[in-house]
């Protein structure tokens, strides 16, 4: 189940940078197998608003409502119209924008490295767009929709809607095919990144606040299974406590740093 968990701050035991170092470019450069989870942070620097940040609280909210509401399987069971509207406010923000040099950096990295999974909490598309391939989307995708009748899911890019779109299958309603608050996450997925994150020399954290699981108890797992833990965040968030390094910065500058000047 898709739930909020805010943990207690713990002490910060990393190492804290404010840009990548030669050596931890060279622990990058020796690692087998790259697992990253990202957040809206990643996508922030192409004009996405991230859900949190700047102390903690959630910050959005449309017509008054916060986006716990506005996303849940609640509000979908009562005022489906409604949750259409919501996702196609969101897709009106979403569909002129486009990946910054973080989501770049990150599709250059799976063509560097044999073994290299991409976990993303986004909806927004925008690694694909940018080119990553082996990608877990653990809340959905914000351009598909999923029939309420026999469960096929499809693209739907229209926006504005005019209404909602029908299953070009059966012509059932449909429903945006994303993961709302008081839902599983989709089949298989998550089982599939927890295997890649056990497997992981490094595991990056990044763009995320990571209270939203069980997104975030893959660090978790990771660091369990001996991974080292890369965060890279403007800010300390509350899987801080768990990672080897710290980059303090914006992925957008900071992710490309690892392969500046590299040749393939
Ligand atoms: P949050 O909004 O909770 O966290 C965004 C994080 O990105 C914060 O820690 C910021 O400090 C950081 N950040 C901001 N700008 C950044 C930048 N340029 N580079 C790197 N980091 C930056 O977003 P998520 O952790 O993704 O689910 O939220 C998790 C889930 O909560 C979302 O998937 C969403 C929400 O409920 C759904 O709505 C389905």
């Amino acid at each position: 189940m898709y739930v909020i968990v805010t943990l207690s701050k713990l002490p910060q035991m990393s190492k804290v940078l404010r840009e990548v170092t030669d050596e931890l470019r060279r622990m990058f450069d020796s690692a087998r197998s790259i697992v990253v989870l990202t957040g809206a942070g990643v996508s922030a620097e192409s004009g996405v608003p991230t859900f949190r940040g700047g102390g903690g609280s959630e910050m959005w909210s449309w017509r008054g409502r916060p986006i716990t509401e506005l996303s849940s399987a609640e509000l979908l069971a009562t005022d489906p119209a409604l949750v259409w509207e919501w996702f196609d406010y969101r897709r009106g923000l979403l569909k002129e924008l486009t990946p910054n040099p973080g989501h770049f950096a990150l599709a250059e990295w799976e063509r560097r490295f044999e073994s290299f999974a991409l976990v993303t909490q986004n909806i927004d598309d925008l690694h694909r767009v940018a080119g990553s391939m082996n990608l877990f989307e653990l809340h959905g995708n914000i351009w598909r929709a999923r029939c309420l009748r026999c469960a096929s899911t499809f693209e739907a890019r229209e926006t504005p809607l005019e209404s909602a779109p029908a299953c070009f299958v059966c012509g059932g309603a449909s429903r945006p095919d994303v993961v709302l608050f008081g839902e599983m996450l989709p089949e298989g997925v998550f089982e599939r990144a927890e295997e890649a994150a056990s497997r992981a020399d490094i595991f990056f954290v990044i763009g995320t606040s990571a209270v939203v699981y069980p997104a975030a108890s893959l660090p978790i797992l990771a660091k369990q299974t001996g991974a080292k833990i890369i965060e890279v965040n403007p800010e300390q968030t509350d899987i801080s406590f768990l990672a080897d390094v710290t980059v303090l910065g914006l992925a957008g500058e900071i992710l490309p740093q690892f392969i500046s000047g590299r040749a393939h």
